[in-house]
């Protein structure tokens, strides 16, 4: 059953405090709460409370025992006191646990012996009977009660007050968090960790004690993590003047772990893949995603925790929020247009998908079955896109002062997504009209611009039109949204040209003063702007920086866009126009594959690529992602009722092609990348890498066939001091069967069996292989010691990996699908958060020609069949 927006209501209680007790044992865990409640009504209205899987010993008012059936109503999910007090009182509860048996890694639970929790967004009520909503506020008090010896560290959020020894070989620890929080930001921790020790000193001069705690194997790992947390910590103060409020902040790496991170107040605890590395075991896209996700939550603590969100629907308030923040930190600590390369790649090669799918759903989702189905590339990577685009159209000062206000008004609140709207039009006393639309309206805009050079009077035109699609979420006819568009003209000499002026067609001008790019405001169906006193026909670019998310259609020729490739100041539609040159190859060559007839590559096309690869003026990871080809899930979006497969072979061949064609110059550019030296995460390093490696898995392409290449490969291989080389180059050799591809797997898992963060790699590898067959090895790596379906991180890894083999996940009969399904109605029985995001896959299936919706159509039936989950359940019914 459906939740709705509409049906908020406020909680009738306010929980003054919360004192919460753990009793941490092997065959249960015993939880005593007690609460400081008062009635913000005045009057005895009944109190609902939420609770799952709990075995409940005892509840108290006031040290009196309630009676069920007379004082309170139980159901499976929930439990409601009938008439508590009109004024204040303590509500006692005492629960049973059994943290040991619970696979959903939801509530507490146990990951390597250690017990550990996960509470966002509804975990909490796997642990006691309480409010679990987000709305309400508390202060916590927690003691925890273990074993000493098989848990020797002790952790909650907020201060260490108390802890000493017990009788029994136990001992205890007492924590005091003095921030009040929802109770999705509660956090324990119990086991065997080593800390490694680190300090930051806040601009006002608070010394902050910083931990990471992992598995002592793994301590030698957390160098990067915890400078990360630094950079970050600095970051935040400097670019938002936001500094930590407490005298210590904790990470904990736990192996079994449903996402990412979670923001747990002064208590992250994080997915061991995002915290732990070496140059031996990391690549330098793991260090980026480090980087990235301990800023991710270290953020959180100001968006998400100190003004936290009204209810779930706001999800994208601190979510949205907290990736534009993260994206931004990256950013500085990287190359900006790379940075912003890959978060678009993300947004339309994934979140285009989903909003074009049964679950399509808004930034502020109006209903739900189940919030975990709802932590979406919409509500994540288009709510980061959503703040982006305030960034943009009130500039960085415009979009600080909102946020200030923003801070001054909710601190210590949870809040909406309007009441953030509200901050950053009051702070720039603007009306930012219908962009408000981005939150409520589902579905990717396309935005369509043709353009008219007017010699005579020496204007230039866009005339601009939206398109909202109609989705599965709502019926409601859609308004057009205000759509920010940055545009600079391009001159022939490949200077951007002085803008001066511009009318926005309702005859109203606005004075740009000759910079030479600029934001139009488009708030209409349709609209035309006219800039004034353009010299000579430019070439235009339109939607610089992707200024919002939007399909854009614009004409114009391949001239135009090698013009641009080479040309445009504005690096990402500078990467943009390589992007759109070969989709149009690709679109254009599989009309000739599929007709049957001979692919004829453009070789131009291949002299353009050649002259980005080899200019040295360019920054070399910038050249690096400029040679990538959208990927097959991209080009399989823009054609209506694709055969992936026959996508994958047109792609292969262009790819393939260009490596011809380029093979002097890509092993001139691995040659001269190719250094020894140690290894550092630093951006010279990290770009080196890029630009070698990509020049490698070209090269790769033409391996089989080619044996000098083969050679490179093997050598470069064995020789690999660090894992991003190590993989790039067994990434290389495995698009090639035969008998290197055998050796180079098998010493590569001989190497790093025992290094379960190595070893997702290994089956990542050669679960997303596009070797026609494939699925026999895939069945037997499901039986193979280093798989467990029990570690979500190995499930991601070998069936998300195996999803995105082209070949064999979208085999012609059937029988990759079938494959899906029998993980994902084995899942479903252990874990519903794991076993709901591998169904995502099928739920694009309307996107594949009739064969291919046939047979996944049969699947969900059949998983629908099975009676799944609710998790399962509402992917699999909104999408039949
Ligand atoms: N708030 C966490 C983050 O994005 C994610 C928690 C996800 N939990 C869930 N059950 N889906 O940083
Ligand atoms: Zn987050």
């Amino acid at each position: 059953s459906a939740i709705y927006l509409s049906d908020y209501q406020e909680y009738p209680y306010s929980v003054n405090e919360i004192s919460l007790t753990f009793d941490l044992g092997e065959e249960k865990t015993t939880v005593h709460s007690v609460c400081k409640v008062s009635s913000k009504t005045g009057a005895s209205v009944p109190m609902a409370l939420n609770g799952e899987d709990l075995e409940l010993k005892g509840l108290y008012i006031d040290g009196k025992p309630l009676a069920e059936g007379v004082d309170y109503d139980l159901t499976a999910k929930s439990l409601l006191i009938k008439s508590p007090p009109a004024g204040d009182f303590t509500l006692g509860c005492v629960t049973d646990i059994e943290p040991q048996n619970n696979t959903s890694l939801n509530g507490l639970y146990k990951s390597d012996g250690n017990f550990c929790s996960q509470c966002e967004a509804e975990g909490f009520r796997c642990i006691t009977y309480y409010p679990d909503r987000p709305d309400v506020m508390t202060k916590f008090t927690v003691k925890i009660v273990g074993d000493k010896e098989k848990y020797p560290v002790l952790l909650s959020n907020g201060n260490l007050v108390a802890e000493g020894d017990l009788e029994g070989g136990k001992h205890y620890a007492v924590w005091v968090d003095p921030w009040k929080k929802p109770s999705y930001l509660f956090a324990l921790v119990a086991g065997q960790y080593v800390a490694v020790e680190d300090k930051f000193t806040t601009r006002s001069g608070r010394v902050v004690d910083l931990r990471i705690y992992t598995a002592a194997h793994n301590s030698s790992k957390t160098q990067h993590a915890m400078d990360s947390l630094k950079h970050s910590m600095k970051w935040d103060e400097d670019r938002f003047g936001l500094e930590y409020d407490l005298d210590l902040f904790n990470i904990v790496a736990a192996d079994d772990f449903n996402m990412g991170a979670m923001e747990n107040k002064s208590l992250n605890v994080f997915n061991s893949r995002l915290v732990l590395a070496s140059p031996e075991t990391a690549t330098d896209f793991d260090y980026n995603r480090i980087e990235g996700v301990i800023g991710h939550e270290y953020f959180h603590n100001w968006t998400g925790n100190r003004v936290t969100c009204r209810d779930w629907f706001q999800l994208s308030l601190k979510e949205g929020l907290t990736v534009f923040r993260d994206q931004e930190f990256s950013s500085f600590m990287n190359s900006a247009p790379v940075k912003r390369i890959d978060d678009v790649m993300i947004v339309r090669s994934r979140q285009f998908a989903e909003d074009a799918g049964p679950m399509a759903h808004p930034v502020r989702p109006a209903s739900y079955m189940k919030i975990d189905n709802f932590y979406t590339l919409t509500v994540y990577d288009k709510g980061a896109e959503v703040i982006r685009m305030y960034h943009t159209l009130l500039g960085e000062e415009g979009f600080r002062k909102g946020m200030d206000l923003y801070f001054k008004r909710h601190d210590g609140q949870a809040v909406t997504t309007d009441d953030f709207y509200k901050a950053m039009e009051d702070a720039n006393e603007t009306s930012l009209g219908n962009f408000k639309l981005w939150y409520k309206q589902a579905g990717t805009p396309t935005l369509k611009v043709s353009t008219v050079y007017n010699e005579a009077a020496k204007t230039f035109t866009l005339n601009c039109s939206q398109e909202l699609p109609k989705t599965p979420d709502s019926d409601e006819e859609k308004s057009p949204q205000l759509i920010p568009i940055k545009v600079g003209l391009v001159g022939p000499d490949g200077e951007d040209l002085p803008l001066t002026s511009v009318e926005d067609g309702s005859g109203s001008v606005s004075e740009i003063g000759q910079a030479t790019t600029f934001v139009l405001r488009m708030t209409e169906m349709s609209q035309s702007f006219t800039f004034k006193d353009i010299a000579v026909k430019p070439v235009p670019s339109v939607l610089r920086n992707f200024s919002a998310p939007v399909k854009l259609v614009i004409e114009q020729s391949n001239e135009d866009l090698k013009f641009l490739l080479a040309n445009d100041s504005d690096e990402f539609n500078k990467w943009e126009a390589g992007q759109r040159l070969v989709t149009r190859l690709i679109l254009d060559l599989l009309k000739s594959y599929e007709k049957g007839e001979d692919m004829q590559m453009d070789d131009s096309i291949t002299e353009a690529f050649a002259s980005v690869l080899m200019d040295d003026s360019l920054d070399k990871e910038f050249r690096a992602y400029a040679m990538e080809l959208p990927s097959t899930e991209e080009l399989a979006d823009k054609i209506d009722k694709a055969d992936p497969v026959n996508v994958y072979r047109v792609r292969s061949f262009v790819l393939r092609s260009l490596a011809a064609g380029m093979k002097d110059k890509l092993l001139q550019v691995y040659n001269a990348n190719n250094v020894k030296g140690p290894y550092k995460p630093d951006r010279e390093g990290k770009s080196r890498r890029a630009i070698r490696n990509v020049a490698l898995s070209y090269l790769g392409k033409l391996g089989g066939k080619d044996a000098e290449v083969m050679a490179l490969l093997n050598t470069s291989f064995k020789e690999a001091t660090n894992m991003t080389d190590q993989m790039a180059a067994l990434g290389a050799i495995c698009g090639n069967p035969g008998q290197d591809r055998d050796n180079a797997l098998k010493s590569f898992y001989d190497q790093w069996s025992n290094e379960p963060l190595v070893i997702l790699k290994w089956l990542g590898l050669q679960a997303g292989s596009n070797i026609e067959g494939n699925l026999k090895v895939m069945k037997e790596l499901l039986d193979h010691p280093a798989f467990d379906i029990k570690n979500p991180n190995k499930v991601y890894s070998l069936i998300g990996g195996f999803t995105r083999s082209a070949v064999n996940y979208h085999a012609a009969d059937g029988s990759g699908y079938e494959f899906l399904a029998d993980i994902v109605i084995k899942l479903d029985k252990l874990n519903p958060q794991v076993a709901a995001r591998m169904v995502g896959p099928f739920t694009k299936y309307k996107k594949y020609d009739e064969g291919r919706q046939t047979h996944i159509r049969g699947q969900l039936q059949r998983i629908l069949d099975s009676k799944p989950c609710e998790n399962v359940y509402e992917i699999v019914f909104k999408s039949l």
